[in-house]
């Protein structure tokens, strides 16, 4: 399997049986390319909060498909899609993505006609959030394409070095990703990138997926820990960082994976740019200040006392902690606007502050 191309995509109806929608299992990867099967709105759920997907975008892709689900294996497809509603709201709590999709595809069954295929309505719905996901990240691929191409410009052709944290490639989104699209652009047209790619603990988003993508695509990078970046940016080993966001505000704040912030803090020391890559189905209109309004994520104390990886060619998870050991285990962070360079959205790249926002998005920004 090849991550991105023009026929790639992490979410899909199966072939030839319309009742079935499927995945990538992203818990098994790099060690196993798995198809997960959705059958049921619950299994959509589960697969949510189980992170078999995961990334804001393919989160809310997901729901809507678990929607289109709801309505397929219910006498009472409106009710069925409101319970589904419900329990998708719940599934994860950081990602605004996902409310996006439930609400979008709620709007449209309670707005049906009586007699409507429910089902039918709810499938053409989350075909087109796919497909406009993936013109969205092609987008930000070529705005982001620019910043590469200047700093290669300014080193004479030499190494461009981005630093990424968590996964936001084409695994995170329907195809390209937002984070990395614009280096898989660059990679394209034969620019010379290479990544640092951030462990990311506790999943090891970036070892497991970032990292088995970017080798996918030929794409030289380098895995590091998490408290690797603040030394290489010390030493002038990166030119740019570059994340995703799982919801920003409309003043600018990012949240995204924990030690995002950490990452920002590191880069203003060292005068290293610090972008965001989202779409605009990211952006809470109506939340202002990140830190005091965007509920975080904790997840189960398991994923920071276990570890999943391989031993002896069978797939394993070992635990690394004492039994007793307290834990807590924050999902995300939130960045103030005021540590990031840009956003860089599928309208362009913009300051990230209401200004810079609402001035690429008149028509979103609700007052
Ligand atoms: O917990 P995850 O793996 O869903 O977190 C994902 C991230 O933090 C990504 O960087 C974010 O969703 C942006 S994805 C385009």
């Amino acid at each position: 399997m090849i991550t991105c191309g023009d026929d790639f995509r992490t979410i899909w109806l199966k072939d030839g049986d319309a009742d079935v929608v499927q995945v990538i299992d992203q818990r098994r990867l790099p060690h196993e390319h798995r198809i997960h099967d959705l059958r049921t709105w619950q299994d959509g759920v589960a697969a949510i909060s189980d992170m078999c997907v995961r990334g804001a975008p393919l989160i809310g892709a997901t729901a809507a498909w678990s929607m289109y689900l709801a309505a397929l294996t219910s006498k009472n497809p409106i009710d069925e899609v409101r319970a589904a509603a419900g329990a998708l709201r719940q599934s994860r709590p950081t990602a605004v993505n996902l409310h996006w999709a439930v609400e979008r595809v709620l709007r449209l069954v309670e707005n049906a006609a009586p007699g409507t295929d429910i089902a039918r309505l709810i499938c053409s719905d989350a075909q087109a959030i796919c497909d406009e996901d993936i013109e969205i990240c092609r987008r930000i691929g070529t705005h982001g394409l620019t910043l590469l191409d200047e700093i290669a410009k300014n080193k004479d052709g030499d190494t461009v070095n981005v630093l990424t944290h968590c996964n936001a490639g084409a695994l995170a989104t329907i195809n390209w990703g937002t984070a990395m699209a614009p280096v898989y652009f660059a990679h394209r047209q034969g620019l010379n990138v290479h990544v640092w790619v951030d462990e990311t603990r506790p999943r090891n988003q970036g070892s497991q997926l970032t990292a088995w993508e970017l080798a996918q695509h030929g794409v030289p990078h380098t895995l590091i820990v998490d408290n690797a970046g603040g030394h290489l940016m010390q030493h002038g080993q990166v030119d740019i960082v570059i994340t995703g966001t799982d919801r920003t505000t409309r003043t600018g704040d990012v949240a995204n994976k924990i030690g995002t912030y950490l990452k920002a803090l590191a880069a203003h020391d060292n005068d290293v740019p610090f972008y965001v890559a989202l779409p605009s189905t990211t952006i809470d209109w109506d939340v202002r200040d990140g830190i005091a309004e965007i509920p975080i994520e904790q997840r189960d104390p398991d994923e920071v006392s276990h570890v999943y990886g391989m031993h002896q060619g069978n797939p394993c998870t070992v635990k690394t902690t004492a039994n007793d050991t307290p834990i807590s285990n924050f999902a995300f962070d939130v960045t103030p606007a005021r540590l990031v360079t840009g956003l860089i959205t599928e309208r362009g790249i913009c300051e990230a502050s209401e200004t810079g926002l609402t001035g690429l998005f008149p028509d979103l920004a609700t007052t």
